[in-house]
């Protein structure tokens, strides 16, 4: 009951934070009263339809666990039964752990990340062996840590791929291919530095309507990481030399939100165009179709893949690309989310798909303003000139007081993203299409 009510209040904060979430997600048990909440006056019927979420949403989750075994002790318990799969009863640490998902109480979640199910029992550094691990063509900056991802998918359930093609009423081209994952599913991130892990992820998706974002510190003797505040956390790592010491900041979970909107979509990496892409000589998309994760897989050819914007750990663009795809590709997978119809703020849109002339920047007056460290200039992009683009300008700033973009969760400049970005603008020509 305490749950319940958490959950509804959970919608209530939510749906404030969903900016008008006018683009309505494909889920798996979608139809829920509350569902639409596209207006403010709809508020109400958000809430109720949270609540209803949450309890067709914890019955499902019963349901796939195969039954209402006794759980989870340890770990506030309530996550449903132990796994159906395969791997309960494997040893007496998997028997006791809850099977990776939604926590009872949104505002309890578990304490430890080795507790939650998510990751191995035989090494809480890795996922566990029923996520499926992706890469991303684009990734999100943050600061210069290295990546990984997962997913974990509820027992039984498919990943829905948005498709135009197939004559979905209201498809917007520009989120062709996005990926809508079933409630109960759990993402998986983690940060690290040479090696050491910083911080671990998961962004659940609770009910039909609502997601939530757990942060995780890890330890520096790296055994297993605890849940960070709501509210988020800075913490400095020393590893010993000769690694250098790692200043982090942990976003708040209403951060999480602010990145993760609905409007984006709610989970931001899986698409088509980022996630088609060879990893361990096979494109990853044909290794999820032949796992039979999809309920229909993407058509082929894929839609053709975002480049990387310049070389990180996940590889170097190819040759042959060109700086408008890197910087496109770049701003699309950073950007592109709050900048875009529906986002929080939506009088541009950045996303890969959207024309030059579509975009809404070119020789276009910002609407907030010149930022402090360069008062004369007011237009969104310049063509021709990147020094004169608040867009650019905005990428250099390092203060997010001061206009930095984005505003949070890194706080370091993307020297490699100014330069690619720079270039695509200088390359522009001065006219505007
Ligand atoms: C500045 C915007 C931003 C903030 C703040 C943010 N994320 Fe993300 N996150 C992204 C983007 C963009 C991606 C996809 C690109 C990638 O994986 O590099 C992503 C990916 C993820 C993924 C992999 C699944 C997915 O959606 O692609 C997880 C898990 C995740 N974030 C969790 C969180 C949690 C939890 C928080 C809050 C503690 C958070 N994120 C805060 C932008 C953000
Ligand atoms: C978490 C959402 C979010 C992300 C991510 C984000 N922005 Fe913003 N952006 C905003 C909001 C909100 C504003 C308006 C408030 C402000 O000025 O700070 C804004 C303002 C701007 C403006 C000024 C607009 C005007 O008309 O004055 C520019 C330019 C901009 N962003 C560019 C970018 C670029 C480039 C990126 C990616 C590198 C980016 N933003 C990432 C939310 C975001």
């Amino acid at each position: 009951m305490a749950a319940l009510r958490a959950l509804v209040l959970l919608g209530t904060v939510l749906s404030v934070a969903a900016c008008g979430s006018s683009a309505s997600q494909t889920t798996a048990d979608g139809g829920s009263p509350g569902a639409a909440g596209a207006t403010a006056s709809e508020a109400g019927s958000g809430v109720g339809g949270a609540s209803m979420g949450a309890a067709a949403g914890s019955a499902a989750f019963g349901g796939s666990a195969g039954g209402s075994g006794a759980v989870g002790g340890a770990a506030s318990g309530a996550v449903g039964g132990s796994s159906s799969g395969g791997s309960a009863g494997t040893g007496g640490v998997a028997a006791t752990l809850p099977t990776c998902g939604p926590p009872a109480d949104v505002f309890s979640p578990i304490e430890k990340l080795s507790l939650t199910g998510c990751v191995d029992p035989a090494d809480p550094r890795k996922p566990t062996p029923k996520a499926v691990p992706y890469e991303v063509n684009s990734p999100l900056w943050s600061d210069s840590a290295d990546k990984t991802r997962a997913f974990i998918l509820p027992v039984g359930t498919k990943i829905q791929v948005r498709s135009c093609k197939a004559g979905a009423t209201g498809c917007d081209p520009a989120d062709d291919g996005r990926w809508d994952f079933p409630v109960a599913t759990v993402m998986y991130k983690t940060f690290s530095f040479n090696s050491k892990l910083v911080e671990t992820r998961l962004f659940i998706h609770l009910d039909a309507d609502n997601w939530v974002g757990y942060s995780y510190q890890w330890n520096e003797a790296q055994t297993d990481a605890t849940i960070v505040d709501s509210g988020g956390a800075d913490a400095t790592f020393d590893f010993g030399a000769p690694a250098p010491a790692v200043s982090w900041h942990y976003p708040s979970r209403d951060d999480c939100m602010n990145c993760h909107n609905h409007a984006g979509g709610s989970t931001l990496g899986p698409e088509t165009a980022q996630m088609n892409r060879v990893v361990g000589g096979m494109n990853q998309i044909d290794a999820m179709a032949a796992k039979g994760l999809f309920a229909t897989p993407p058509s082929m050819p894929y839609k053709p893949a975002l480049v990387a914007p310049y070389a990180t750990s996940l590889g170097a663009p190819s040759a042959g690309v060109t700086t408008e795809q890197k910087a496109r590709s770049y701003l699309h997978a950073n950007c592109g989310f709050c900048h875009r119809p529906g986002g929080n703020f939506a009088n541009f849109d950045l996303r890969y798909d959207t024309s030059l002339k579509n975009m809404g920047v070119c020789k276009t007056d910002v609407k907030k303003g010149a930022i402090a460290a360069a008062p004369m200039k007011t237009t969104l992009l310049e063509p021709g000139k990147s020094m004169d683009s608040v867009l650019w300008l905005r990428m250099n700033e390092v203060d997010p007081n001061k206009g930095r973009m984005p505003q949070i969760a890194s706080f370091k400049v993307d020297m490699d993203a100014t330069r690619v970005v720079g270039d695509w603008i200088n390359a522009l020509g001065n006219s505007c299409p």
